[in-house]
């Protein structure tokens, strides 16, 4: 009886293995005089296995037109290999040919760039890079889950389409099943009451307005789904859909809540370290040379905790010519967060206490009246990572900080009664998962650690 293997379950053997079935796409081949060796990778893992075809096998004539990109299914046994360079090998019984790619299949043996690979998405995941990456995204959100049930924390659903702007940058996608010519109200405004909700809908920016109300009925929760923000931003750490992993925690405050960031990214990195080791190494021989060094160091670090404050007199005493200029009160560049933990710290540091001018309107007040329970998590190479803040639980503040920010009561009364009902401290972060494969893998563009990127001007694939 033949066994299907995957190329990954094979490495781990420690014995030969006779009928085995093996499915998989040609990398390479190399016709030899009476040989044939043909590299297969099934995409399991960042190994191929070498496929020897010996001359008398039937259909020889036919494997030896097979070419990079075909998919074939393999019979044989698993040998130790003769050769150097691999362990183990197949040699083949029969090759049942699945489908032959022709010449034009763009990935021949020579490397490409990235900018070039982000022109063929859909096959770039065919390529050892590509292949790495998004196995580690698989095995990241895995331990994403992993990290939180841990830890008795709960995974809610919450929903994609909404009413609400939590972070209140306007940065929206409209939903809506309108079409011109657009019923308008007396006002001269879009009549919404007409649209498919009855009211303006958009693609959430962030799933924490949900999380809250049930963090505040289940304790500890998290979220872990796409966000979507139309920023008009062509930067290497921005792109318009995103997967955002959002805890919430019930009877928390801020240092809490920083707490929990900390161990999030440490666990993270120690997890991707330990169990993609093989994929995790190519990035470090290819793509970031100081990877294993910078991992290490953020896991072995306690992060840096600053006030904002003081953050920006570090900034301006500094020598450094920024492209932005900053003052207090000013929103921190992607070069400052850079400086500070690049240059200055040297390892991952939180700023926290930001002015309230500049934080949305759910974040708590601080006594001083100016500043808000705000976090943010700043790391190597990367800047901003995380983003978070303690709530603020009290009524009558967050009223008064609602109206000052041109929030309508009526539309948040849900989210009001929550202060109203048995309201308690509470925290929560944002962190952008792409932003931590970043961080993870070295790879310096968001637009390669997410399948297929959507950015402005771009919706590809
Ligand atoms: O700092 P942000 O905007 O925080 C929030 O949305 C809060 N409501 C989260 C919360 O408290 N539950 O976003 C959180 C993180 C950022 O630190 C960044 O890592 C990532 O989301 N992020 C993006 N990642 C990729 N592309 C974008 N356009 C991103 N915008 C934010
Ligand atoms: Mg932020």
């Amino acid at each position: 009886m033949m066994k299907r293997k995957k190329i990954a379950e094979l490495l781990k053997t420690t014995a030969p293995i006779d009928n085995i079935l093996l499915k998989g796409w040609i990398r390479t081949k190399r016709d030899s005089k009476n040989f044939s060796f043909i590299e297969v990778n099934d995409g399991s893992c960042l190994k191929n296995m070498q496929i020897v075809v010996d001359e008398i096998i039937s259909d020889y004539v036919e494997i030896k037109k097979l070419t990079t990109g075909s998919a074939v299914a393999v019979s044989g046994s698993l040998v130790p290999s003769q050769g150097g360079g691999q362990q183990w090998e197949v040699r083949a019984a029969k090759i049942d040919i699945i489908s032959i790619a022709p010449e034009t299949f763009p990935l021949q043996k020579k490397r490409h760039t990235d900018e070039y690979l982000r022109t063929i998405a859909h096959l770039r995941p065919r390529t050892n890079k590509y292949g790495a990456i998004f196995r580690i995204r698989s095995e990241l959100s895995w331990a994403v889950h992993q990290f939180f049930r841990d830890r008795g924390f709960r995974y809610i659903h919450t929903p994609v389409i909404t009413g609400s702007d939590c972070e209140g940058a306007g940065e929206l996608f409209r939903v809506t099943t309108l079409n011109p010519p657009m019923p308008m109200n007396s006002n001269g405004k879009i009549d919404f009451s007409k649209d498919f909700f009855g009211a303006e809908s958009n693609l959430t920016v962030s799933g924490q307005l949900s999380a809250e109300m049930f963090a505040l009925s289940l304790g500890d929760v998290y979220t872990f789904g796409p966000t979507f923000r139309a920023e008009n931003s062509n930067t290497s750490r921005h792109v318009a859909e995103f997967w955002m992993i959002e805890p919430e925690m019930a009877f928390c405050d801020l240092a809490g809540n920083m707490d929990l960031g900390e161990a999030l990214i440490k666990n993270l990195i120690r997890f991707a370290i330990d169990t993609c080791a093989d994929d995790l190494n190519l990035f470090a021989r290819f793509v970031d040379k100081t990877l294993e060094k910078t991992l290490e160091n953020i896991i072995s670090s306690d992060f840096f905790r600053i006030p904002y404050k003081d953050a920006i007199d570090i900034l301006l005493g500094s020598k450094e010519s920024f492209e932005f200029n900053l003052s207090y009160g000013t929103d921190l560049q992607s070069e400052h967060e850079r400086y500070l933990t690049e240059k200055y710290f040297k390892k991952p540091i939180i700023i926290y206490d930001y002015p309230k001018t500049i934080k949305p309107f759910y974040m708590r007040l601080n006594d001083d009246g100016e500043t808000v329970g705000a976090m943010d998590i700043l790391v190597p190479r990367i800047g901003e990572l995380i983003g978070g803040s303690q709530r603020e639980e009290r009524l009558d503040v967050l009223e008064k900080r609602m109206v000052g920010g041109g929030l309508s009561k009526e539309s948040y009364w849900w989210y009001l009664d929550s202060r109203r009902y048995g309201t308690v401290p509470h925290s929560g972060f944002g962190l952008g998962f792409e932003r931590l494969l970043m961080l993870i893998t070295g790879v310096s563009n968001i637009r390669d650690v997410i399948p297929f990127p959507r950015t402005p001007g771009n919706i590809d694939f």
